[in-house]
Formats: structure tokens, C-alpha cells, sequence
């Protein structure tokens, strides 16, 4: 039951199951913004894969640094410098803690997954591929896993091979002994789809890359913030994420790697802190972490990315991932019960994270989109960063509903509610 006028119910008393794993009453009442009206209609905010909101707790760990903490760290023997640099170094042990990483150095921070993507093909990847040799994407990559690879592969005159994507949303594992091959370097793979939410097989293709002697590389953007991850357990090699899909601030991210693949790497940057001794001829690099560092880090964000992971740890991933399984199992039943619906991905639930894409005949997604903002539902449309994988559906933007700790099933049945009422004026 739901109405999309206002005073809606989009309180999670309404979710009869919902709310078993997370009190989510009380988890809603942690972020301010989802009190804030949106048109004179309460926000339903379903655009999570693109940035999720902030709990206080959160915003409370930045504003405690800078009202009482703020200072450089790693530079100063005063009391400040002190505590910012033992807040910031404690909050890359919680990182480490939370991906299961064995040391607290194999953790870098980085500005977001795409710097820490970039910063692996123009570094391991850059010593490490040459002429001939091939590097392995996926056709349901994000720009930012397709374009430093294809930069990369122009430069080196290398081969830039993909893992196709099949009719169910899921990745084609058929050929990969012969796609992934000795002359294979790196694979970089999504962990899970910004569009399809499709989970790929990661400990599978870490796998395979070992078996030919390369190095895998997890864009866990989309994993990281939903489910428990263990980069012992899939044996990554590299894995990267950003902090502001999981409660955390924007303009930080990590790069996890194993730590001798980390040392023996050059820099990424050059500049204060990544150095051991600098002369007039020459300089060197100072141990890890602090070689990919180069700069005044982003400190105050480091330490409120501690604080979201303190948020989610609490919650507990494994709760976070049974209430996001329930919301797309929901949506997914609910968005496909609609007339002139189309939806990308896997159709089970239980294969994907908590991303549904579909398009309407009827109606473009940017006008629903925009009309669905009026009854205060946000959501996105568009290619989401993912061109040649929106275009091989055949469309050039689809609509996207993403959800999170907050979501609950009253806010999809807003949703749908609201995709109705614009079709009262785009279907004839
Ligand atoms: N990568 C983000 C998304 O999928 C921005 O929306």
C-alpha cells in the first residue's frame, strides 16, 4: 500500500519482513536528508549507486576534525599533528580490518575507484605489459576499467581483450581459459555491475589469472559498500572502492594491492610525504603506504570513511546484503509487473546486488526521470558511465533504481506508483 501524494508513509513500519536484518526505523533516523521534502513530496532516494547519503555519524567525524583536531599529519610534534595522524592511520586499520586486507600498509588512499584504477595501469600495469601481450575487461566495465586500459593498450601496442556479457546479464565464463591466456598481464573486472548488478565470479577469475601468471585488479565500487568483502578469500590482487557509495564523504577512495606487488611498484605521484631523501640529483621513495601518498592527503575524509566503516560494521554486512537482496527481489517483481517495462540484468535476485536498470517504451528515461522527481523519487537515467554496455541493449539511456541500508519496500512501491502516474501522460 502506498500513495505518492503528499504525507506518504515511506516509514519502514509499513515493510511487514523488511527490517528483520537491520532496524532500519532506526538506521533512517541516522540521515538527515531523508527527512528533507523534495517538491513537497518526502524524498525516496533510489539513486544509491551513484552516491548514497550521509549519517550523522558521519558528517559529526568531519566536523569534529575540523573543530578539534585539524592539522598535517605525518609532519608536525605538535599535539594536533599527533592525533590527526593517529585518526587518519586509524582509520586505514578499520579499512583493512573491513576488506580483511593482512596489513594496514596494503591499504592506499586514493581520490575514488577511478584514481586507484588509474593509478594501477599507469603503474604495475605500465612496467608490467608489453608489446603483444594482452590485457582482459569486461563489456559490462565502467569507463573508468575501460578507457586506462585502452590508453594503455594503444601505448604499448597490446591487446585489449573482453569477456562478453550474455542475454541474462551475466558474464560468458565459457571462453576464458583461451580468452585469459599467457600472454594475458592483467584482468580488471567489475566485482558488481553499476547497471546489470550483476555479481561476476571474482574468486573464479583470480583463478584463472593465476594460473597464467597475471595479476587481477576488483573494481569493488559496487561490492565493497553492500556485502561482505574478503581480499584474502578471492584472492585479489588489486582491489579498489570508493568511500562515498558506502556513507563516506566523496574525494576518497582505497587501493588495496598485496603488499609486494605494492612495494615493487614506482609511484604514482611525486611530491612531499612519498619520499625518503630528496637531493638536488635524485630522491627515494619513502615504505608503503606512504609511496602512493604523495601531498597532504584528505585527511578529514579518511577519517569520516572510518566512521562510515565503524557505521556498516555495526550494522553488519552480511545484514546489509540480506536487506538489499530483499529490496531488489521486491523491485524486481514489483518494476517487471509494469506494462512496457524492459529490465537489464540477471532476473534472479539472488545473481545481482541492489540495482535494477529498465527502460519504458513509452516513455524516455530522462522524462521519467524528471517526472518522477516531481513526486520526489530520485533516481538515475542516462548511460551510467557505461556506454558500450547501455548501447549493446540497443538504447542509448535506461533508468536506474539502486538501493541501500535505507531503502525500504514502501519507498518501491513509490517507485512504481510513480512510473503509473507518468504514464497517465506519456501512454495514449
Ligand atoms: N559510477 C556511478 C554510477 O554508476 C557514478 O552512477
Amino acid at each position: 500500500m502506498s500513495t505518492t501524494g503528499p504525507g506518504i508513509d515511506v516509514s519502514p513500519a509499513n515493510d511487514v519482513d523488511i527490517g528483520r536484518m537491520l532496524d532500519v526505523e532506526a538506521v533512517r533516523a541516522d540521515f538527515p536528508i531523508l527527512s528533507r521534502k523534495i517538491n513537497d513530496r518526502p524524498l525516496v532516494y533510489l539513486d544509491n549507486a551513484a552516491t548514497t547519503q550521509k549519517p550523522r555519524q558521519v558528517i559529526a567525524a568531519l566536523t569534529n576534525f575540523y573543530e578539534q583536531t585539524n592539522a598535517n599529519v605525518h609532519r608536525g610534534v605538535h599535539t594536533l599533528s599527533i592525533e590527526a595522524t593517529d585518526a587518519y592511520e586509524l582509520a586505514r586499520t578499520k579499512v583493512a580490518k573491513f576488506i580483511n586486507a593482512p596489513r594496514p600498509e596494503t591499504v592506499i588512499w586514493t581520490r575514488n575507484t577511478s584514481e586507484s584504477l588509474n593509478l594501477v595501469a599507469a603503474t604495475w600495469a605500465n612496467a608490467h605489459v608489453g608489446e603483444g601481450d594482452n590485457i582482459v575487461i569486461t563489456a559490462m566495465e565502467h569507463h573508468s576499467n575501460i578507457v586506462p586500459w585502452q590508453q594503455l593498450a594503444a601505448r604499448k601496442n597490446a591487446e585489449l581483450r573482453y569477456l562478453a556479457v550474455g542475454k541474462d546479464g551475466l558474464l560468458d565464463m565459457a571462453n576464458i581459459e583461451s580468452i585469459i591466456d599467457s600472454r594475458t598481464k592483467i584482468v580488471s573486472v567489475t566485482h558488481v555491475s553499476n547497471v546489470l548488478g550483476t555479481v561476476n565470479p571474482v574468486a573464479e577469475l583470480a583463478n584463472r589469472a593465476h594460473e597464467v601468471g597475471a595479476v587481477i585488479l576488483i573494481d569493488a565500487a559496487q561490492s565493497v559498500p553492500h556485502m561482505p568483502v574478503d581480499v584474502q578469500a578471492i584472492d585479489a590482487d588489486f582491489l579498489c572502492f570508493s568511500a562515498h557509495k558506502m556513507l563516506g564523504p566523496t574525494g576518497i577512495g582505497v587501493l588495496y594491492g598485496k603488499y609486494d606487488l605494492l612495494d615493487e611498484m614506482p609511484p604514482y605521484m611525486y611530491g612531499g610525504d612519498m619520499i625518503l631523501e630528496v637531493t638536488y640529483e635524485d630522491a627515494t621513495w619513502n615504505d608503503l603506504p606512504y609511496k602512493f601518498e604523495a601531498g597532504t592527503p584528505n585527511i578529514a575524509d579518511a577519517i569520516a570513511t572510518g566512521a562510515a566503516v565503524d557505521y556498516l560494521s555495526e550494522l553488519g554486512m552480511e545484514n546489509v546484503w540480506e536487506h538489499e537482496q530483499q529490496l531488489t527481489a521486491y523491485g524486481m517483481d514489483q518494476i517487471s509487473s509494469l506494462n512496457h517495462i524492459t529490465i537489464f540484468g540477471p532476473e534472479d535476485p539472488a545473481l545481482k546486488g541492489g540495482v535494477i536498470s529498465f527502460v519504458h517504451d513509452k516513455i524516455h528515461p530522462h522524462d521519467l526521470g524528471t517526472a518522477l522527481d516531481q513526486q520526489g523519487i530520485a533516481i538515475r537515467t542516462g548511460h551510467h558511465c557505461a556506454m558500450p554496455l547501455v548501447r549493446s541493449y540497443g538504447v542509448v539511456a535506461a533508468a536506474r533504481a539502486s538501493f541501500y541500508v535505507y531503502n525500504t519496500k514502501t519507498e518501491i512501491d513509490a517507485l512504481v506508483d510513480g512510473i503509473r502516474e507518468t504514464e497517465r501522460y506519456f501512454v495514449r
